[in-house]
């Protein structure tokens, strides 16, 4: 599983990417957000082999925000969410969490452990197992250990995965084989798997790609739920799902911020109807 969660690509070598440090001590507690965003992207840039995917990319997530972002094939949003991960090093730029965790310095399992949680385009569940299991194999932080279920739930971890089984839709399906769960099902059951986690800042990445449309009208409500006690960022191409989500929405665009407003404004605006939402 998580093939595409491999080792982190050191896409450049400038200042920041030099810099990094594979030491420090990560303490969730620290990540203050008392006088300023979740998420604070400064000029990043990120090439690949000189080509710019990431271009003087600036961005701030409040907390508890639902930012939605949008923008056509190629437009780096992907790239962005693996910069915040500490997948890709940036060229340049600032990224940071909370006002003193500099992303840029951090590996991704520090950057996870901090309370930044990321669910990828396809669902990386582990198939032979329940999904009871599949939420408690996810409240264990080193996932480089081969799974093995031989440890004692707490009576708060049991609740807690009660309560996320709740949130996901899938409470009395706690023990199917998450192998034997529809498309739908087993993308909210990586939701439930980050939830476990208690991240700070979800990342989605095109979460409703290849759903029915029942399917995606549970995955709107299931983020609205989430609104508010996680600051969420989704990236996504279907703009009903968008229209019924959205709060303030990114339009992103060869590396950069195109337009950035209310729907209405961004779906407006002349730019985005150009290289994105068409005439
Ligand atoms: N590891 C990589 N190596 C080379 N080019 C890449 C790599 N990752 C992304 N790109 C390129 O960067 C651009 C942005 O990609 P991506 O972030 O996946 O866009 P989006 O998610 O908006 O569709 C694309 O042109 C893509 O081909
Ligand atoms: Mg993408």
């Amino acid at each position: 599983m998580q093939s595409e969660n491999s080792a982190p690509i050191h896409a450049g070598t400038g200042p920041a990417g030099a810099g990094a440090s594979y030491g420090h001590v990560v303490d969730r507690s620290k990540v203050d957000t008392s006088h300023g965003p979740i998420l604070y992207l400064e000029d990043i840039c990120v090439s690949f082999d000189g080509f710019k995917a990431i271009n003087n990319l600036n961005m701030t997530i409040e907390r508890g925000e639902l930012r939605c972002i949008i923008g056509p094939n190629g437009a780096g949003k992907t790239t962005m969410m693996d910069v915040i991960t500490g997948k890709t090093r940036p060229d340049s730029g600032k990224a940071f969490f909370g006002q003193v965790h500099d992303l840029t310095r951090l590996v991704e399992t520090e950057i996870a452990h901090l309370g930044i949680g990321r669910k990828f385009q396809k669902p990386t569940v582990f198939e032979q197992h329940t999904v009871f299991e599949n939420l408690e194999l996810a409240l264990k932080t080193d996932k480089s250990v081969k799974p093995t279920l031989f440890f004692r739930l707490t009576g708060e971890q049991r609740d807690h995965i009660a309560q996320v089984l709740r949130t996901i839709k899938l409470e009395g399906s706690e023990h199917r084989l998450a192998g034997n769960l529809s498309h739908g099902q087993k993308q909210w059951l990586e939701i439930g798997m980050l939830l476990m986690q208690e991240p700070e800042l979800i990342l989605l990445d095109e979460p409703v790609a290849g759903m029915t449309d029942a399917e995606t009208e549970r995955t709107a409500e299931l983020i609205l739920e989430l609104e508010g006690k996680h600051s969420i960022m989704v990236v996504e191409h279907d703009m009903d799902f968008i229209g019924t989500i959205a709060r303030k929405v990114t339009c992103l665009c060869d590396g950069s911020v195109l337009a950035e407003g209310s729907m209405e404004a961004v779906q407006n605006d002349e730019k985005v109807i150009e290289v994105y939402l068409g005439r």
